[in-house]
């Protein structure tokens, strides 16, 4: 029996070690495309996606207040901030697979999964660069406590694909637009080429992460006759707690597929 996508999805969610979770991401990914190269695409399938994907015991997972404040200044703090990366990248691994295997009912055209595939397995290869920074620093991912709540907006929006698309790529990865090249310069400034290469790669593909969600959004809006806008502040004023802050991207931004009117007017408090 030719294993499904959504399996291959739910594969990954159900394993907790980080390295294998990524492994077996761009392992199923490679599969996806191999056979859709082949023109043969995998069958889509049905599985049931946990609630919560599996992790490892450690990092301790911390409420955000909790979590220790970073000082970019010192070598220990530049070690927390590849740490916080790496624990972002690894939600952002389980997020993509979850929104592949989430929604069978909702009929998408292929391109809907090879996006996600794609961005699933940039995740996983993100999340092994960071590994790999935090390593040649003599730290490692689960050295340091990380945060408890990135998965909350995926519960959330568990049966809202267009609440999902709003808040995870079109808010939370456009949030890695806004901020990632301040970390660039810390790290270039700290002379840590390692990290500011590792740092690039991932600036110039979730670019296309958020230009995924950008896409897709407008797409279920158009099919269904609605204009994107006003239903995407509605949307990201139910699942997303607190305005946005400036500063924005407006460049990557722009590139990505995100306009102005989708960001200023949710930076007020409702
Ligand atoms: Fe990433
Ligand atoms: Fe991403």
């Amino acid at each position: 029996m030719t294993v499904s996508l959504r399996d291959m999805a739910v594969d990954v969610l159900n394993t907790s070690d980080g390295r294998e979770k990524c492994a077996r991401s761009r392992h199923h990914a490679q599969a996806w495309f191999a056979a859709r190269k082949a023109d043969a695409p995998l069958p889509l399938g049905r599985a049931e996606p946990p609630l919560r994907p599996a992790r490892p015991d450690r990092p301790e997972l911390l409420d955000p207040r909790d979590v220790p404040r970073r000082r970019p200044g010192s070598p220990q703090g530049r070690i927390a901030i590849l740490h916080a990366i790496a624990h972002i990248e690894l939600n952002a691994v389980d997020l993509h697979w979850d929104l592949i295997a989430r929604f069978p009912d909702i009929d998408m055209p292929l391109g809907f999964y090879d996006d996600w595939v794609k961005a699933a397995d940039e995740e996983s290869k993100h999340f092994g660069l960071v590994c790999d920074c935090l390593e040649g620093l003599g730290s490692h991912y689960g050295a340091l406590p990380a945060h408890a709540g990135m998965w909350r907006a995926a519960e959330d929006t568990a049966n809202d694909i267009l609440g999902r698309l709003a808040v995870v790529p079109m808010v939370l990865e456009a949030r890695g637009l806004d901020v990632t090249p301040g970390m660039i310069d810390i790290f270039s400034r700290a002379g840590m080429d390692g990290a500011v290469a590792a740092l690039n790669v991932i600036y110039a593909e979730e670019v296309g992460h958020v230009a995924y969600g950008s896409k897709w959004f407008n797409f279920l809006c158009g099919r269904g006759g609605h204009d994107p806008q006003p239903v995407f502040l509605d949307l990201v004023r139910k699942y997303f707690h607190g305005p946005l802050r400036p500063p924005f991207n407006e460049e990557k931004r722009a590139q990505a597929g995100i306009p102005p009117d989708f960001y200023w007017p949710l930076t007020e408090p409702v």
